[in-house]
This record gives C-alpha cells, structure tokens and sequence, in this order.
C-alpha cells in the first residue's frame, strides 16, 4: 500500500493474524441501511409496485412512516461488517463506536458515499468541470469535497467516475470527464490529488474510488448497464487510460463495472481486475463491486447461484461485496470447501485493513463535536470555489450578432420553469447540499441586472402555459430561456433514444421566437443534446449544464460579461441523436465523409458533430499563427503564437493534438496530447509552447504491447478539434 509506514504495515499484519475467518469476510462486507418493517415484501420489491403503479406513491408514503432503518448493529459488534454507506455524522459515531468499542478487535468501519461533485458545497456535474480544462480547479475543489465530507465522517468517495463516454444517450456521460482518454486522465489525476493528498490531518483526506472499471461508457446504444464489446487497443488506448493515470497517482480503490466486457463481466473479470489492474498496474489498494452487481452476476448468466458469483467474484480479485451479503453468507463455505482459498481472502482483508490504516481510522475513527458544525453555514471560499468552478464551466456555443453580454439595464422576461428551482441546479448524485446554500438563476439574474420579469412558461416537463408566452412576449428587450432537463433525465439509469430538448420545450422557444425579439437560450442539461433546429434558429445558445449551488450567480456573471465565458466541450454535441455515438478522435476510414456518395456519410444528417470537442467562444477572439515544431532530444518542443484580437481579457484554452499518419493499426485522425490556459489582455500575444514526450506518441495494439513507429506525424494547435493549424514532422524513435 503507497503510503503506509513500516509500522502500519506490521499493525495490519498483526490484526491479520488474530482474525477468525469470518471476521476477515465481515470485512469484505459493505451494507447500507436497509428499509425495513411496514411491509412483508422485500423492500426492492416495494419500490417495483410503485414504479410499476401496483401501489400509488401515496400508499408508498403510507407504509414508509411505518418502516425504520436497519443499521446492522448486531452485524456490526459481531464484526461481520468492513463498511457502510451513511452520512450523517451522528449515525456514523454510533455505528463506529459500536464497531470500535464492542467487537471483538475493534475494527473501525469505513463509511463511503457517492460525493462525486462536491458534498455540502456542490460544484459543476463532471463533464461540465472537465470542460475548463482547469486542472489546478479540479483539484481544489476535490479538496474542498474532502474536507466537508470527512466533517460528517466520509472518508470515501465513489469518485471519480473516469468512464470515456461518447455515447450521449448514456446518462451518465455526466458524470464523467467525457470523449477524451487524455483530459479524463488529466481530470483523473487532478482529482486524485485533491481527494487524497492533503495529509495535513487525516480530516483533510479520503480516499478516492476510480469507477466504473472499465469500459461502462461503450454499453451499447447508450443503455445503461448494457454489454460492452470493443476491440482491446480501442480499449487500452482510450477507456483504460484514465484508470492507468489515477492509479499511478496512488488511487486507494477501485469500484468494478455493472457491465460486461467482451463477454465477461468486470465483476468477475480476473483479467481486468488481477492480470491488468493489480498485476500490470501494481494497484496496492482494494476492489468494490457495484451496488448488488455479485447477485446480478447470476443474471448475466455467467454464474448459477449466488455461491458461485461470490467464489468467482473473489477468486477474480473482487475484494469487497457492496449490498448482497454473498460473501457473508457463503465465502466461509467455500474456504472450508477449498473453493477459495485462505491466501485469497488475505490479500483482500489486507488491502482493506492497509486502506483503513492510511486513512487514520484507527487513530482517529470519530467525528468531533465541532468538526459536524464546522460546515453548517458554508465558509465564503467555498462558496466563491464553487461560484469560480461554475463561471468556468459555462461554454458559450452561439453568439449571433454579438447579442451577449448585456448590459445591466437591459428589459429581461426571465423565461423556463428551471430558472425558478433549487432541485434542478444541482445535478445528478449530489445528496448532501442544502437548499439554503443554492442560487436559483432567477435569483442570479435579480440580483445582477435592474429589469428582470419571470415567467414560468412550461420546462423540460407538462404543458406550456400560454398566457405566461404572452407576458413575456409583453415585457422586455430580450428574452432569457433557461430551458434544458431535469436532474433525473441524467445520471444513473437515465438513458435517452432522443437526445434533443425533452417535452415541449422546443415548441415554447419558438413560441418565443415569434415574438421577434431576441432569445438567448440558456441550457440546464447533464448530457450533450441534440441542437441541429436550435442552432439553425436561435441567435444565442449558452450550455450551463447543472452547475450546482452557485449556479444562478454564475450564469448571470455570464449574461452580464462580468465573467468571460471560457468553458469548453468535454463531450462533442450532435446535430442530431442518430448520429450517436460521435466523437472527434475517429479513425480516418478509407472513405471520410465528404459531399460524394460513396463516402462514411449520412444521406439525412450531417457527418460531423454540431459542436465538438474543445469547442466554445468567449466575449473576445482568439487568433493562432506561428506553429513551429522541433525535434528535442527525447520530446518535440512545440510552440505557437496566441493573439487576444478582441477588445476584452479573457482565458484561452489553447489544446495541443497529434495524428499518427501511417501505422501499424489505424489511428485517430487527432488525438489530444496536452493543452493549457493561457490568460490575455485584450491586443496581447503570447508564445504558448508544449513539451510532447516522443514516448507518449505512441499506441497499444490489441494485445498491450506498444508502439512507437516511424513515420510522419502531424501536429496541430488550436482553440478546439476543429479548428487547429498544423505542422507534420517525419520521425524515426
Ligand atoms: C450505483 C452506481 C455507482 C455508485 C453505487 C453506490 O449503482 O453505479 O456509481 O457509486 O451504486 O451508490
């Protein structure tokens, strides 16, 4: 284990070797509260009747007053429990104090959840945070995500997600850092840094959880936990990357994938888990299934009974059980029966136990007193963080005619049912905000320009309400819509066949349209959407994704140019569903799209995404000249030139690509390599260079062996994928 001292190493040892065997399986056991009493079906099943209208969600409301949580105590002092998923810090204290004071060791449990962008201060969904390209911000606002959990006694993260998506039907491109294995493996390690490296106290740090390993993002047609079939070196070169990043800035854990991966699933896949991470990587630290993923292994048909799920999910290097009590229940059976052996369930306590020691949960397994209150009213840096991550995530796509920014006096009829609600600002998986802490965008919008007038009109839900169209169409010079989707059309389980604005969204903006006056649209979404009729109609289009708590106060700065949007595209945009999945780094293919027939094209929709990755404009221009490219030794030593032509300072993001012209597999037509902020005064130029590492040009084949071969490369600079100049260079490595 990275980390541990000589001494720790020896305390897990020495814990190792008085622990009967079902003290070892209890640690491999993760449980959360289950729902119980009030009702004599399984819980699960409770929730089926209610989705599936058996029950009325009255009559669910009903039976759940009658219903308590069950903490498993007993289970706790009998010490057949390693972790638990809680978040309140008085409950933790309880059940930790249980742990600690009444088992028989006095294992302290580690108490895990899913802070994937922020805990009480709740910063941007992922895709729109990599999208600054910022990674100093990704990191400081993992550290404040730290800080506040461990005040409620989390010291483990589900985070990050590192799944390279390019899928937009998936709904949980949003919460990932997108299409680009190297800004996800950026992202991956900025956020590894923050969640984990701040040893200062033990309050200071948690542990992180690379997930889902690996491959979740290609589920096919974009439905979530589908199956995943992919040639390896797409594999190695794109969806492994960002895990080979986060484990080799010292990830604690690691969370398996629902999905299977070319026929096995990864939570019984020793490949993926023993010969690739643990092996090849040297991964010191622990494996946690998905929630209920060891039972659904029976369902994928790749074992008979829960038994054999659990002896294959161990024996492939699963270490720990989240939510099925399978390895509670039968490991003890199958070490007695030789199905498993000691050596195995040693190796997974042992990470588990050298997980909790470099967390300082022996030494300090409580939450003070002071530590629970220190977050109830949110520090101002933590506020104005996560105001500073949500300005730098919004990416301005369509400006026509300048319209943006506008000036404070401005007549504005504040239109869309989203701009009025604290829910739907937050995002997919944030659980721990509070609403007092949230800035609607009415709100933002009130408090920085004179003449705001709201009117609800309809959302991404229902009907439009057509006498609202008409006092909007009444007030105002300009019509701000903040039209988009509801939190839970992202996320887990939320995969959409039509990507383009839900309900009759479309129809009130053009409702809006036919007042003549001008409408700026404002986006709330988790995924890339399908705008090919909103580009071609309205003459401003801003994405502000959902952006958490100080989301209101960050579009305003926007809209008013207080802040000059610098947010990029994480992900590439559609013009339209059907041509998912899309994505800039693509093999070239022997016949590219082009205006001939017989060509990789569509006969009803365009070849290329609307917008793609990199892409945003800001309130100035940036132009690029004087790409030079020189061999260095082992690198290329790039440079070019960056002019702020515009009359206002801004932030570009300047983004450094490669194409290996001729190789031993096809490659990408451009792959990202690096890039960097670069802030400039209006009229300023600057020389931006790269360093390109001669070794990191190269690729994996399908059996991992890599490549570095001769040849042309050409390499382009540039403010997105589209839009670079270009060099080609002949090298020989
Ligand atoms: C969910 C998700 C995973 C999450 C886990 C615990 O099903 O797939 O991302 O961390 O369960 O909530």
């Amino acid at each position: 284990m990275k980390g541990l001292t000589e001494e720790q190493k020896k305390k897990v040892e020495d814990l190792l070797s008085q622990m009967t065997l079902e003290e070892k399986i209890g640690q491999m056991n993760q449980e959360s509260p289950s729902i119980v009493g009030g009702f004599d079906v399984p819980f699960e099943e409770l929730i089926e009747m209610m989705t599936d209208g058996r029950i009325s969600k009255e009559e669910f409301g009903q039976i759940m007053s009658n219903a308590t949580q069950d903490f498993h105590e007993e289970d706790i002092k009998k010490g057949l429990v390693g972790s638990l998923m809680v978040q309140d810090p008085v409950k933790v204290n309880e059940l930790q104090k249980i742990a600690v004071e009444e088992s028989r060791l006095g294992i302290p449990l580690i108490f895990g959840l899913d802070v994937i962008h922020g805990f009480r201060s709740v910063y941007p969904i992922a895709i729109a945070e990599a999208g600054t390209f910022d990674t100093d911000l990704m990191e400081r606002t993992a550290r404040m995500a730290a800080k506040e959990s461990r005040a409620a006694g989390v010291a483990w993260h589900f985070a990050p997600m590192l799944d390279v998506a390019r899928d937009a039907r998936w709904g949980r491109v949003s919460e990932g850092p997108g299409e680009d294995p190297c800004l996800g493996s950026q992202f991956a390690r900025a956020k590894i840094r923050g969640l984990q490296n701040d040893h200062s106290a033990t309050e200071n740090y948690v542990a992180a959880c690379l997930k889902h390993y690996v491959g979740y993002g290609a589920c096919e047609s974009g439905r979530d936990y589908n199956t995943v079939s992919m040639a390896m070196h797409v594999f190695y070169n794109n969806y492994l990357k960002p895990f080979q990043a986060a484990v080799d800035e010292g990830a604690q854990t690691v969370m398996a994938a629902f999905n299977d991966l070319n026929g096995v699933p990864c939570t019984v896949n020793r490949f993926l888990l023993r010969d690739i991470l643990k092996d090849s990587m040297g991964f010191p630290g622990f494996v946690v299934s998905d929630a209920n993923a060891i039972r659904e292994c029976v369902v994928h048909g790749i074992a008979e009974d829960h038994m054999d799920a659990g002896v294959q999910a161990v024996n492939a290097g699963m270490d720990m059980d989240m939510g099925t009590e399978i390895y509670v229940k039968n490991l003890k059976t199958a070490v007695e029966n030789g199905t498993v052996s000691m050596d195995v369930i040693d190796e997974a306590v042992r990470r588990i136990l050298s997980v909790k020691m470099w967390l300082g949960l022996f030494d300090h397994p409580y939450v003070t007193e002071e530590a629970m209150k220190r977050y109830e009213t949110l520090p101002k840096e933590h506020t104005d963080l996560a105001r500073e991550a949500a300005e730098k995530s919004i990416v301005l796509l369509k400006n026509e005619d300048g319209l943006l920014p506008l000036k404070k006096d401005t007549k504005i009829a504040l239109v869309g049912a989203l701009a009025d609600n604290r829910e739907e600002i937050i995002g997919a998986w944030a659980m721990s905000w509070q609403e007092k802490d949230c800035v609607t965008i009415l709100e933002g919008m009130k408090s920085t320009f004179e003449n705001v007038k709201y009117f609800p009109c309809g959302g991404p839900e229902g009907d439009i309400d057509m006498n609202d169209i008409l006092k909007a169409e009444d007030y105002g010079d300009v019509i701000v819509a903040v039209m988009g989707e509801l939190v839970s059309m992202s996320g887990e389980a939320s995969s959409r066949s039509n990507i383009t604005l839900p309900g009759r969204q479309k129809e009130l903006i053009e409702m809006l349209m036919h007042t003549g006056k001008p409408v700026i649209l404002v986006l709330m979404n988790g995924r890339p959407l399908a705008l090919e009729w909103e580009n071609n109609y309205v003459p401003v289009i801003v994405e502000a994704w959902h952006l958490g708590i100080q989301m209101g106060n960050a579009v305003a700065r926007v809209l008013s140019g207080d802040v000059n949007p610098e947010g990029r595209l994480s992900s590439s945009f559609p013009a339209v569903t059907g041509q998912c999945p899309v994505y800039y780094n693509h093999p070239n293919t022997g016949r590219p799209a082009s205006r001939s027939k017989f060509t990789s094209r569509y006969l009803d929709a365009p070849f290329d995404s609307l917008y793609p990755f990199g892409y945003g404009l800001s309130y100035t221009t940036y132009t690029y000249s004087d790409l030079t490219v020189k061999e260095e030794g082992d690198a290329l030593d790039i440079s070019v030139k960056v002019t702020n032509a515009g009359d206002r300072d801004g932030r570009e993001t300047v983004q450094f690509y490669m194409q290996d012209v001729a190789a031993s597999l096809v490659r990408p037509v451009k792959e990202l390599k690096g890039f960097e902020k670069v802030s400039l005064a209006a009229g300023e130029t600057k020389e931006i260079r790269f360093s390109l590492k001669k070794a990191d040009m190269g690729f994996y084949d399908n059996e991992r062996n890599y490549h570095l071969e001769d040849g042309l490369f050409r390499i382009y600079a540039g403010g997105s994928s589209r839009d670079c100049l270009m060099q080609e260079i002949r090298l020989s490595f």
